[in-house]
């Protein structure tokens, strides 16, 4: 019963057999601050009332339309821009989802940069289906990028990673990422022992690189008034280049 954390004050009768008060106290204002976050929760709602996306507005090709959303969003000024979540599923087929940054949108593919011993890594290794979410809230926008990934070419990687900043690069070798780290202290150990030992100009560590998503699926959506948003996905058809467009129920 203790597991579940919506304990009602019904129960309290027969919790105060069972466990100490200083407990139950605890458990009784958790539940009042939980009452109170579920109600403010239940009462948050936004109109959408921004400009609405008609058919007519779409580009015949996904990627200039997606450019011009994300030229959009670098206009309104939106935090971090080119964020997007990234997901994955394990060999389980359980999802996943964290937040990478989009560094590059070459022909049909979209290009992030990470540790290929991470455990995203792991999953496109067994699973390389993979979405890409970006969350444009500010301008009630989403899109949805559907599609395979494949690892980017080591010298395309090489250029992007030599254009970090240097402490960026130092990071990446400090970082054995999604790895159990005991304490603060090691990173920062391991980030002082790569300084050292790279200097001012490290190279590109062997497991660090890219992958590109190559989009079959793509769907844009604007926030209309009502719950009655703008749905549209583009399918590709063939591999050059033609894109089926699709009105969607919101
Ligand atoms: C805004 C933002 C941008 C991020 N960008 C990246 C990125 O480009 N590459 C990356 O590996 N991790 C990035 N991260 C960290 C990831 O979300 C994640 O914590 C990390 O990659 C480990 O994920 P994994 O254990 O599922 O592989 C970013 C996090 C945030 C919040």
């Amino acid at each position: 019963m203790l597991s579940n954390p919506i304990t009602t004050l019904s129960w309290k009768g027969k919790l105060q057999n069972e466990y100490p008060l200083p407990f139950l106290d605890y458990r009784l204002r958790y539940n009042s601050f939980m009452n109170t976050i579920s109600a403010n929760l239940q009462a948050m709602r936004e109109q959408y009332d921004q400009p609405p996306l008609r058919r007519s507005d779409l580009k015949v090709c996904p990627f200039e339309q997606f450019s011009k959303w994300l030229e959009d969003a670098v206009d309104a000024k939106i935090y971090d821009p080119n964020a997007c979540s990234l997901s994955t599923v394990d060999s389980y087929g359980r999802p996943f989802a964290r937040a990478v940054l989009l560094k590059g949108l070459e022909q049909s593919n979209f290009v992030f940069y990470t540790n290929y011993n991470s455990r995203k890594a792991a999953h496109l290794h067994d699973n390389p289906n993979a979405c890409l979410h970006f969350p444009w809230f500010a301008l009630q926008r989403q899109v949805m990028v559907s599609g395979e990934v494949v690892k980017l070419e080591e010298k395309m990687a090489e250029e992007y990673f030599n254009s970090r900043p240097s402490l960026s690069k130092l990071g990446a070798w400090a970082s054995h990422q999604s790895k159990d780290l005991d304490s603060r202290e090691t990173l920062e150990k391991a980030f002082l022992e790569a300084q050292e030992k790279w200097g001012e100009n490290p190279p590109k560590p062997p497991h660090w690189g890219g992958y590109c998503l190559s989009a079959d699926m793509i769907e844009f959506w604007q926030g209309g008034p009502n719950r009655l948003h703008d749905r549209f996905v583009y399918h590709r058809v063939d591999k050059v280049g033609d894109w089926l467009i699709k009105r969607l129920n919101p």
